[in-house]
C-alpha cells in the first residue's frame, strides 16, 4: 500500500519540499508586514521563541503521525489507537488547507501579475502591462486561474516527479533571488534606519496580547501547521530518515528565510522614506499589507534607477515561486485523502478538488475584502491554532507513548537519551498546548 502512495527520494528532496511548503507568502510578505505592524524587533523575538517552543514540537508531532500511519489526516486518526474521536478534526484540517489554498491563490495571482507587468512594458506592450497591475476583475480571474493551473499540474505529477522535483528546482532559485535583493537593498540610502527598527527590540511591546497572537499565528501559518500538510508530507518520508533532524532543518530554513525577508523589506520601507515616501498610516503605524507591497515597494524600485526593473521582476518572481511551492502542499492534503480513501485516481482527485477550490477562490475574490478577511481569520487565526492544540492533545495524551517512540527510533535508533527525547514529549504534552491555549484565549480578554 505504502509503495503506490509515493515517497520522497532523499532527505534533501524532502527538506526542499517541506521547506517549500513552509516558506511562502507568509514569510516574505506576512512576516515583514506583521513585524512592521507590531513595532519591529519585539515581534521578531516572540516569533522566534514561539516557532521553536510551539512550532517545532508540533511539526514533529505531524511528521510522526504521518510517517507512522502513511496516511492523510483523516486516515491517520482512523488508523491510530484512540484516534476515532479525532477524525472530525482530520476533516476540518483538510477543509482548512483547501480554503487557505483558495485565498492564497488570489494573492499569488496578483504577485504573478506584478511579475509579468515589467516584462510586458519592456516589450513595449504598455496596455497589457497597465492591465496587469489594474483592479480589473478579469485580471484577477486570469491570474488566479493560471496559478491554480500551475499548482494542479505539479500535483498531478505525484510526490517524486511533482512535489519533490519542482520544490528542488524552485527553492534554491528563491534563496539566490532573496539574498541578491537583500544585499542590494542594504546598500541603499536610508536602509540603516530600517535595520535598527528591525533588530532592536522595544520590550514594552513584547507581551501585548495582540503581538503574541500575531506571533503565534504567524509561526503556525509559516510552518504550515495544524491543517495536515506536514502530516501528509511526513507520510511520504522513508523509514530511514531521522525525523527530529529533518524537523529542525525545516524549522531553521523557514525561520531563516522569514528573517532574511524582513531584513530586506523593513529597510526597503526606510529607503522609500528617505526618498520622501509617506511610510506611516493615519494611526502612526508603519505601512503594511497590500499598501506595503504594491505601493511602497514600487517606490523603492523607482529609486533604484536602471536596476529597478530587474529588481521588481526578481522580487515578484520570488513571491510567485514561494507561493507555488506552498500552494502545492495545500492541494496535496485533500488529494491525498481522496487517493488514500480509494475515491479517485491522483489525476482525477487533483482536477476535481483543484476545480472546486478554484471556484471557491473566485467567489472569495469577488466577495470583497470582508469575505476575504473572514476566511483568512477563520482559517489562520482560529482553525490552525485549535487544530494544532488537538494534535498536541492526541500525541501528548491519547496516543501510546511506545508507538511514538518506536516510530522516531526507526530512522534514529540512538535517540533514547538525547536532548530531543528528554524535552520533546514534555513539550507536546504540556508546554506547547498550554502556550497555544494562553495566547489563543488572550484575544478574548
Ligand atoms: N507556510 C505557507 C506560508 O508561509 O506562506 C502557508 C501555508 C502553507 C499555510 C501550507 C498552510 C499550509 F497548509
Amino acid at each position: 500500500m505504502a509503495s503506490n502512495r509515493g515517497e520522497f527520494s532523499s532527505s534533501l528532496g524532502f527538506i526542499m519540499a517541506a521547506a517549500g511548503s513552509a516558506i511562502g507568502l507568509g514569510n516574505i510578505w506576512g512576516f515583514p508586514t506583521q513585524t512592521a505592524q507590531n513595532g519591529g524587533a519585539a515581534f521578531v523575538l516572540m516569533y522566534l521563541i514561539l516557532a521553536f517552543l510551539v512550532g517545532y514540537p508540533l511539526l514533529m508531532a505531524e511528521f510522526v503521525i504521518g510517517r507512522h500511519t502513511r496516511s492523510n489526516p483523516v486516515g491517520a486518526y482512523q488508523k491510530m489507537k484512540g484516534g476515532k474521536n479525532f477524525v472530525p478534526a482530520g476533516f476540518i484540517g483538510i477543509l482548512t488547507s483547501s480554503l487557505i489554498l483558495s485565498f492564497y491563490s488570489i494573492i499569488a495571482g496578483t504577485m504573478m501579475a506584478h511579475f509579468v507587468e515589467p516584462i510586458f512594458r519592456l516589450l513595449g506592450a504598455n496596455a497589457i502591462a497597465d492591465w496587469c497591475i489594474s483592479n480589473d476583475p478579469i485580471r484577477n480571474i486570469t491570474f488566479t486561474t493560471i496559478f491554480f493551473l500551475l499548482t494542479i499540474s505539479i500535483i498531478t505529477g505525484g510526490v517524486k516527479s511533482g512535489i519533490e522535483k519542482w520544490s528542488s528546482r524552485l527553492m534554491p532559485a528563491l534563496l539566490v533571488m532573496l539574498i541578491m535583493l537583500t544585499i542590494y537593498v542594504l546598500t541603499l540610502n536610508g536602509a540603516g534606519e530600517g535595520v535598527k527598527i528591525y533588530l532592536l527590540p522595544d520590550f514594552k511591546k513584547a507581551f501585548t496580547g495582540e503581538l503574541l497572537l500575531g506571533a503565534l499565528g504567524q509561526s503556525f501559518f509559516s510552518l504550515s501547521l495544524g491543517v495536515g500538510t506536514m502530516l501528509v508530507y511526513g507520510s511520504y518520508i522513508s523509514n530511514k530518515e531521522n525525523l527530529p533532524r529533518l524537523g529542525i532543518l525545516v524549522t531553521l530554513a523557514d525561520v531563516g528565510i522569514a528573517f532574511l525577508a524582513g531584513l530586506m523589506i523593513i529597510p526597503a520601507i526606510y529607503v522609500a522614506a528617505n526618498a520622501g515616501t509617506q511610510i506611516f498610516d493615519e494611526g502612526g503605524n508603519l505601512i503594511s499589507g497590500p499598501n506595503l507591497v504594491f505601493q511602497v515597494l514600487p517606490e523603492v524600485f523607482k529609486i533604484m534607477g536602471g536596476l529597478g526593473i530587474p529588481a521588481a521582476i526578481i522580487f515578484f518572481l520570488l513571491m510567485s515561486v514561494a507561493a507555488l511551492t506552498s500552494s502545492i502542499s495545500m492541494l496535496e492534503v485533500p488529494v491525498a485523502y481522496m487517493v488514500d480513501a480509494g475515491k479517485a485516481s491522483r489525476k482525477t482527485a487533483t482536477w476535481v478538488i483543484g476545480g472546486i477550490f478554484w471556484i471557491v477562490g473566485l467567489i472569495i475574490a469577488f466577495g470583497g475584502d470582508a469575505i476575504l478577511n473572514m476566511v483568512v481569520s477563520l482559517t489562520t487565526q482560529y482553525s490552525q491554532p485549535l487544530l494544532g492544540l488537538v494534535i498536541c492533545v492526541f500525541i501528548g495524551w491519547v496516543a501510546h507513548r511506545n508507538t511514538i517512540i518506536e516510530e522516531i527510533k526507526k530512522g534514529s535508533p540512538d535517540i533514547e537519551n538525547t536532548f530531543f527525547m528528554k524535552t520533546w514529549p514534555f513539550f507536546v504534552k504540556f508546554i506547547s498546548p498550554l502556550l497555544i491555549l494562553i495566547v489563543f484565549l488572550k484575544q478574548f480578554f
